[in-house]
């Protein structure tokens, strides 16, 4: 290996909406729906989150993506000209063409780069990742931008209390770059896979090239969120302990070597049964799930952030991302810092 790739800045971006659990309490009530603050806080440990205002340019997805991106470049002494590869992770882009990678290429002025989205549901920013140090690995890529970033509102089925209190928007974005494959901060390995046929189990029905929006599907709510949430649970607890095992092994550390776990924040429970599984006490673990609940391929780089700025993440230390997502879709990035 000639290259091998790190993480040189980091950032993260949120809208300035706030939704407590007692504002969706309302919300559903509306509908004849009830949910307590109580119920949310104990089944998913979610106190809240933010949605964008679609009516504001600046909460768009690619405008947060925007603004993760401008700190992740200012905390690595980089402009956007010296980006050469945008990689955007999002199930939710801003249009469905151009890409909105292109689109947030467009708003920072990165001229040397090439840009594509990558759609891994809540895995997206693991993939993202993997593929920057690929490109970076083969030399090909010097800097990349990669963003994992969501605007899941208007996405959200109102008419499911099950799912609609998980999800919120936000975007993460870390700057990688070209170091010596014998440094010590690097990516160390990725692991990813998917399993398509779970498609079932967390899919937006109408909306692709397959079906399109019609006023009747509109009015069934097609062009929103279906999940089985309490599968989605069993799957994510095995699967997630599986490939942080898998990422330990791959590389001879045990659970002990790691000093921060970062997980997909989709509920607290599922991150404190993953930790059970894995012997990780939970003062090792990142959690944001409680203040921006699931904000999807912007879970890990937001959370990510949050602990390099507010100092846990130290030089030299292990850090274990790990991932699953619609798909479904599964993977682990082990790296030095
Ligand atoms: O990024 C990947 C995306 N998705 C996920 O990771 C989701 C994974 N799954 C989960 O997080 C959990 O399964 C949920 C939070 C979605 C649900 O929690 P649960 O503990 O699996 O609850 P459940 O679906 O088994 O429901 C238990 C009870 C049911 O009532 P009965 O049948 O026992 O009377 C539900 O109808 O809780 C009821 N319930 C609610 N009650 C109050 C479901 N949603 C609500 C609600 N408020 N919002």
């Amino acid at each position: 290996m000639r290259y091998a790739a790190t993480i040189i800045g980091t950032g993260c971006a949120f809208p300035e909406n706030r939704v407590t659990n007692d504002e969706i309490v309302d919300r559903l009530e509306k509908d004849n729906i009830s949910t307590n603050d109580r119920w949310i806080r104990d089944r998913t440990g979610i106190r809240e989150r933010r949605f964008s205002n679609l009516e504001n340019p600046d909460e768009h997805n690619s405008s947060l993506g925007v603004a993760a991106a401008r700190k992740a470049l200012d905390m690595a002494d980089r402009t956007p000209g010296d980006i050469d590869q945008i990689i955007y992770a999002t199930c939710t882009p801003d249009t469905l063409i151009p890409s909105t990678a292109c689109w947030l290429q467009h708003k920072i002025d990165a001229p040397q780069a090439w840009a594509m989205d990558i759609n891994a549901a809540c895995s997206g920013f693991v993939y993202g990742l993997a593929t920057a140090d690929k490109f970076i690995q083969s030399g090909q890529t010097r800097t990349a931008l990669v963003v994992g970033a969501e605007v899941l509102n208007p996405f959200i089925n109102w008419q499911d209390r099950g799912s609609c209190i998980l999800f919120g928007d936000g975007a993460g974005a870390a700057v990688v770059e070209r170091t010596d494959p014998h440094a010590s901060a690097r990516i160390l390995s990725s692991h990813l896979l998917s399993d398509g046929n779970l498609w079932e189990l967390f899919y937006i029905p109408a909306g692709g090239s397959s079906m399109e929006v019609t006023p009747g599907r509109f009015s069934q709510n097609l062009h929103k969120m279906r999940m089985t949430g309490k599968e989605i649970f069993k799957v994510a607890v095995r699967t997630l302990a599986e490939f942080a095992n898998r990422a330990l092994e791959s590389n001879g550390f045990t659970i002990d070597d790691i000093d921060w776990f970062i997980p997909h924040q989709a509920n607290y429970r599922i991150i404190e049964a993953v930790a059970k599984r894995l012997n990780c006490p939970m003062k090792k673990v990142v959690v944001n799930v409680d203040r921006y609940g699931n904000t999807s391929a912007a879970t890990i780089p937001t959370a990510l952030d949050e602990a390099v700025r507010d100092g846990r993440i130290q030089k030299g230390q292990l850090i274990l991302l790990d991932s699953f997502g619609a798909g479904l879709t599964y993977g682990a990035i082990l790296m030095r810092w």
